[in-house]
């Protein structure tokens, strides 16, 4: 699923491409499980109006939000600060 359609746009790690979209699309490496299940619910239910991902969430089964959620959340990233004077 990722590797067929959400990398178009988010990346295969999510980070975003530049690709498939007017608006740049949103990185969503290592974001938290349930935000990414909540969104895609709200695209698949219609509840948040976005004509890319409504059609994409509209695709996928209850089971694909799981997987996908899963598998952008379980990517670890490290986080550098930028230097404060
Ligand atoms: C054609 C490009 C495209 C594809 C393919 C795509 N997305 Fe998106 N996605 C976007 C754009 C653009 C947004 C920002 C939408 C908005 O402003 O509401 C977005 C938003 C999201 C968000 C909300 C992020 C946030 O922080 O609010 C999630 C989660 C998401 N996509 C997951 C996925 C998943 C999972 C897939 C694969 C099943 C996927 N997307 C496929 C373009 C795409």
């Amino acid at each position: 699923m990722v590797e067929k359609i959400c990398q178009v746009c988010h990346g295969l790690y999510g980070q975003a491409t530049g690709a498939g979209s007017s608006v740049l699309s949103p990185n969503i490496t290592a974001q938290q499980k349930d935000y990414l299940i909540a969104k895609l619910r709200s695209y698949k239910s219609g509840k948040i109006q976005h004509h890319q991902m409504n059609i994409i969430a509209s695709m996928l089964s209850d089971e694909d939000i799981q997987n996908v959620a899963e598998w952008y959340s379980s990517i670890e990233i490290e986080i550098t600060l930028p230097e404060i004077d």
